[in-house]
């Protein structure tokens, strides 16, 4: 089939020819983010795909309808960016990657975790200035700290044993409890007794109308003073205005964020030089206690592969008519 592959880096391509290598579908590779005014492009294609910042939004699905397309693969988890009930009345499928290095997000949570208490991202800046003095780089050991875990699906699961690994206690909050982590020692409480006695929360659960601004200015009240949150889910689970004024209280320790709720306007784009018009995300990437990355926790070798991989597999076997049914978001 011939596929448009929106928000299409060269640094992707490699990775999709490779997968496609067994399925010779027809690629075209598209820079644009999918979007009202882009959706033309989609035109004489079978399918496009997309990834975490198109929107698939009622009016872009109508578009796509009209141009024939029946058919969207996402090069992602989470569909939080679907119009699904609209998907649906118009007959359009919806593909997705139900899994890829659950290791690759877990270990980038860890990595922002590591550099802001130890502040490495500090010291890198100061020693590339001859700058040696250590004031105001001390951290903290993590071995023994409490860590609380909002979600523990695959991603968090992956999370919790790293932490365990550290010697920390872990608590966490899920609907659905995992028996293998109780074994390995996790804890699990109500979200509010998790938020009231962590020093470290790390935040793994999906972007859901019930989850939208889990972290908002309440939640943040009952947090222990100074705690650090760690936010590799979705932005949408934070409210970025009351995390601000928690960070400058004092009330957060530290924030390290790789997602962000307006991320579509500026994550994956060069704004060097050029002031963000977001008075929250401004203010964010200048604070010395908070490391924004921007949504790169899918960035390794193995998940690329992993997602190029089962994209390219769910679309031929639509075809084949045997996708299995994690992969479908609307049949
Ligand atoms: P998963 O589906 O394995 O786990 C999600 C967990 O969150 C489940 O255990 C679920 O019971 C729990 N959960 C649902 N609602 C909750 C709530 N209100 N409070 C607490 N827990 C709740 O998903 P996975 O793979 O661990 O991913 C988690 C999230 O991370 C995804 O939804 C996505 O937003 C994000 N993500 C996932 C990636 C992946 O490769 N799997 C990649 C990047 C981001």
């Amino acid at each position: 089939m011939t596929i448009a592959f929106f928000s299409c880096h060269p640094y992707e391509q490699p990775f999709l020819e490779a997968a496609n290598a067994n399925h010779r579908h027809q690629l075209t590779f598209l820079p644009q983010l999918l979007t009202p005014e882009t959706v033309h492009l989609a035109a004489s294609h079978d399918a496009i795909c997309v990834f975490v910042n198109d929107q698939l939004t009622g009016p872009t699905l109508q578009r796509l309808a009209s141009e024939g397309i029946r058919l969207v693969a996402l090069r992602c988890t989470g569909y939080n960016q679907v119009d699904i009930p609209t998907a649906r009345q118009l007959g359009i499928r919806i593909l997705r990657v139900p899994t890829y290095s659950p290791h690759s997000v877990a270990e980038h949570a860890v990595a922002l975790l590591m550099a802001l208490n130890r502040k490495t991202h500090l010291a890198y800046q100061r020693t590339r200035k001859n700058n040696f003095t250590l004031d105001g780089l001390m951290g903290f050991d993590l071995y023994g700290k409490r860590v609380g875990v909002i979600g523990t699906g695959k991603i968090g699961m992956m999370f919790s044993r790293i932490m365990l690994g550290f010697g920390c206690h872990v608590l966490a909050y899920d609907k659905v409890r995992s028996a293998i982590l109780q074994q390995l020692g996790v804890e699990y409480l109500p979200m509010e007794d998790v938020l009231a006695s962590s020093d470290i929360i790390s935040l793994h659960c999906p972007l859901t109308p019930e989850t939208h601004h889990l972290i908002n200015e309440a939640s943040l009240a009952q947090m222990k003073p100074g705690a650090y949150l760690i936010n590799t889910s979705r932005g949408g689970l934070m409210d970025a205005r009351a995390v601000v004024e928690a960070l400058k209280s004092g009330q957060l320790g530290a924030l390290g964020m790789d997602v962000y709720e307006l991320e579509d306007d500026f994550f994956f784009a060069d704004w060097s030089g050029q002031e963000l018009p977001d008075a929250e995300l401004n203010t964010l990437t200048h604070l010395p206690n908070v490391l924004v990355t921007s949504h790169q926790f899918f960035f390794t070798a193995e998940a690329m592969e992993q997602i190029a991989h089962t994209t390219l597999n769910n679309l031929t076997y639509l075809e084949q008519q045997r996708l299995p049914d994690d992969c479908l978001v609307v049949g």
